[in-house]
């Protein structure tokens, strides 16, 4: 396994400056994870004795059960807050829900919040304080989901070597990436991600879902720009073209509650030119692959029957590596052994 040493990063809050290099360093690591999460006992003792707490500040499923689990894979003591039970609704701040899980010895933050910039907020105040605390931002906004972009990414590499997945597999590689991109924080994680591994990125949705500013993006919110990495994408308002010889189809669900007025005009409408059925992937390069981050909107985003086709969706296997890739990261900010 790639030894935790030679990863320099204290918090994982964005990819946008993420290297090749580290991205490799993640998927070997989580590779040798895939292999401990295969035999019978699929523990071991590498964050024994750390304190790692998920502070979801709005609601999750497979992103907090995933961290949870690979946490305990990893040994680790586990803490969880729910905002509805918690003292938030008597009026304490975040930073301070923070600082009341740093005074009972947590490690690692894993931070999950619907307003854009708090996990870096805490990560600032862990470090004036001169903490060791390590911050992982499990989704923030409309900024950025990194856990989700990873995992993404190691499935895909996944799927081309599974022995050996590295970026270098997805270099021009068409990947589509479909639906409401205005405000989802894992389709700007994937730009990140997937431009850095030099695949061919093409954005398809409505024009009220599909931020014009993208066609430039390099300049996300709290990120500094990083002229060193390519990031061209094709933008589309229309399906086809980017579905046209895609190897790979990235759904995202319509985040009706980020939705401020009308911007769409019927579910069925947007299924009927957006939503991704088998007969539309005749369009892709054979052998193309659909993912989606969950939850699906069956019927909307992809067509259900579709779902469940093995041959076709990666769906089961991103929510399976989602586990093998968070212990990467808690091993590699953890400075596990
Ligand atoms: C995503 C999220 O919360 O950003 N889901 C997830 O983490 N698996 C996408 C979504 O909510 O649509």
């Amino acid at each position: 396994m790639t030894p935790a040493s030679s990863w320099t990063r204290r918090h994982v809050i964005s990819l946008w400056d993420v290297t090749p290099a580290e991205y490799d360093t993640i998927l070997t690591t989580a590779a040798s994870f895939t292999e401990v999460l295969s035999r019978r006992n699929k523990k071991v003792p590498t964050l024994q004795g750390q304190v790692v707490t998920n502070l979801f500040f709005e609601p999750s499923t497979r992103t907090r059960s995933s961290f949870e689990l690979a946490a305990k894979r990893l040994s680790a003591d586990t803490l969880n807050f729910a905002p509805g039970s918690s003292s938030l609704s008597k009026g304490e701040t975040i930073l301070d829900t923070a600082k009341t899980y740093l005074a009972m010895g947590t490690d690692i933050m894993v931070i999950r919040h619907k307003q854009s910039g708090v996990p870096q907020a805490i990560a600032n105040e862990m470090e004036r304080l001169g903490t060791n605390v390590r911050v992982l931002n499990a989704g923030d906004g409309q900024h950025a989901h990194p856990s989700q972009a990873l995992l993404d990414l190691y499935t895909m590499c996944c799927l081309l070597d599974e022995k050996n997945p590295r970026v270098e597999l997805l270099k021009g590689k068409k990947i589509a990436i479909v639906g409401d991109i205005l405000h989802s924080r894992v389709a700007r994680s994937n730009i990140w991600s997937l431009t850095a591994a030099g695949a061919e990125v093409h954005l398809a949705g409505p024009p009220t879902l599909l931020p014009k500013g993208f066609a430039n993006f390099t300049q996300p919110l709290n990120d500094q720009t990083n002229t060193d990495i390519p990031r061209d994408l094709q933008m589309h308002w229309q399906l086809e073209p980017a579905l046209e010889n895609a190897d790979f189809v990235m759904t995202l669900r319509l985040q009706h509650e980020r939705m401020t007025d009308h911007m769409l005009p019927s579910l069925r409408e947007y299924h009927q030119q957006f939503g991704i059925t088998r007969e539309r992937l005749k369009l892709c390069n054979p052998g193309v692959k659909v993912l989606h981050p969950g939850p699906v909107n069956r019927g909307v985003e992809l067509s259900s029957d579709l779902m469940d086709d093995p041959e076709l969706s990666l769906i089961p296997q991103q929510v399976t590596n989602g586990v093998a890739v968070r212990m990467a990261l808690l091993y590699l900010i953890g400075g596990g052994r």
